[in-house]
């Protein structure tokens, strides 16, 4: 591995690691073995090219992480993101899959980091595009749809996306320009039907059809899951299986596929330890909030619970508390009411300040949106295992 890691705390276990740091803020403790294990899920299933969606996570460890696990393809999808991926990967293949770029980025995007997969869902962006490129004939020029939402928790065809019949139309000038036209979708993040996506295939498939043209390559997007306390998932070969099924349906049978998962590839390789720092009655206070790593589960519609275990550190050991559970009401540190986990976490009734708690699948949409809001800004890395 890199210097970046023979730079990191480095323990065998989460106790080894509460005993060995004693840490009275936050740590990101990374699971090697679990980043690897969520790369090869789709490197070795999914029947093309699996980006990584940089935004769930662009922490240079996490990215040095699947980097070694053998992901290549990066979901870039900013101009920021772009010079990212570069400076720590020359060697990447960048896909700028946003459908709004900011005036000029595109052209930088293309001419300096030689991107040519980009992403529109009306005229004014394709037409801005094409401008900016100087219609090279060579861009694959993806039209997202907007997909059905009910299967995720998270929808993400609300802001952008059209209709199967724009889309086709779209498809068109894409063609009229002699750049490649190609079709995207997003199912919504944590989607835990595998049929979203044969639905949205389906979508694809129409839209092909009444467009008329030959498609270049399809993406199918993120949305995967991962696995939360109160969130059953279906096995993974259920995707990939339906997925196949309904790419059978487009008898496109050597059309280039991609897939762009975020949360599936970085979220069970975070575990998160914090500490408890004042307890009230049924209110605990610990080191970590919502304007740290805890935002996601203010979103709208995310009902999902990180897996909650409590520890006791005594005379150099740190054990498990096991033992009856009660609801916590769990704030952050910072000086705002609002700075308090929607939901109440089962933990431990015997808890008290000193207790370290750990909470697991914390890698995607935590670290990329923490703030450093009324000074306190989660920093602190280790490894756990191999
Ligand atoms: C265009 C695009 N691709 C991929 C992703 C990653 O989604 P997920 O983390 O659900 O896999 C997102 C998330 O916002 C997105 O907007």
């Amino acid at each position: 591995m890199t210097a970046r890691y023979a730079e990191m705390p480095r323990f065998a276990s989460i106790e080894e690691a509460i005993a060995g740091l004693q840490p009275v803020e936050p740590v990101y403790c990374l699971r090697p073995g679990k980043f690897a294990g969520a790369a090869g899920r789709f490197l070795d299933n999914f029947p093309g090219d699996a980006l990584y969606a940089v935004k769930s996570n662009p922490n240079p460890r996490v990215l040095d992480l699947l980097w070694a696990a053998g992901i290549r393809h990066f979901d870039t999808a900013s101009l920021g993101e772009i010079e990212l991926i570069r400076r720590q990967f020359p060697d990447a293949l960048c896909h700028f899959m946003a459908p709004l770029r900011l005036p000029g980025h595109g052209k930088i995007a293309y001419e300096k980091y030689g991107v040519t997969d980009f992403v529109i869902d009306c005229d004014a962006e394709l037409d801005k595009l094409v401008r900016e490129t100087g219609n090279p004939k060579r861009l694959r020029i993806f039209v997202r749809l907007s997909a059905t939402a009910g299967g995720a928790l998270l929808e993400l065809s609300s802001k952008f996306g059209t209709t199967p019949d724009d889309g086709a139309r779209l498809l068109k000038r894409v063609a009229e320009y002699g750049e490649i036209p190609c079709l995207t979708f997003h199912v919504g993040s944590q989607c835990l039907s595998s049929f979203s996506y044969a639905q949205a295939i389906e979508m694809a498939r129409r839209t092909i059809i009444k467009s008329g043209v030959t498609i270049g390559a399809l993406d199918i997007g993120g949305g995967f899951p991962a696995p939360y306390a109160n969130y059953e998932l279906p096995p993974y070969y259920w995707y990939f299986d339906t997925i196949r099924e309904a790419l059978g349906t487009l008898e496109l049978a050597n059309l280039p596929l991609m897939c762009e998962p975020g949360r599936a590839l970085c979220a069970e390789g975070i575990s998160l330890i914090t500490q408890v720092v004042l307890r009230r009655g049924d209110k605990l206070y610990i080191n970590d909030g919502i304007y740290g790593s805890f935002d996601e589960l203010t979103l709208p519609g995310f009902d999902a619970d990180y897996p909650a275990t409590v520890y006791a550190f005594d005379h150099g050991t740190a054990t498990v508390k096991d033992g009856p559970k009660r609801p916590f009401r769990v704030y952050g540190p910072t000086c705002d009411s609002l700075d308090v986990l929607p939901r109440p976490v089962m933990l431990s009734e015997t808890i008290q300040p000193g207790d370290f708690i750990t909470f697991d699948s914390m890698g995607a949409y935590s670290v990329s949106s923490r703030t450093p809001f009324n000074g306190f800004f989660p920093d602190a890395w280790a490894l756990i295992g191999n």
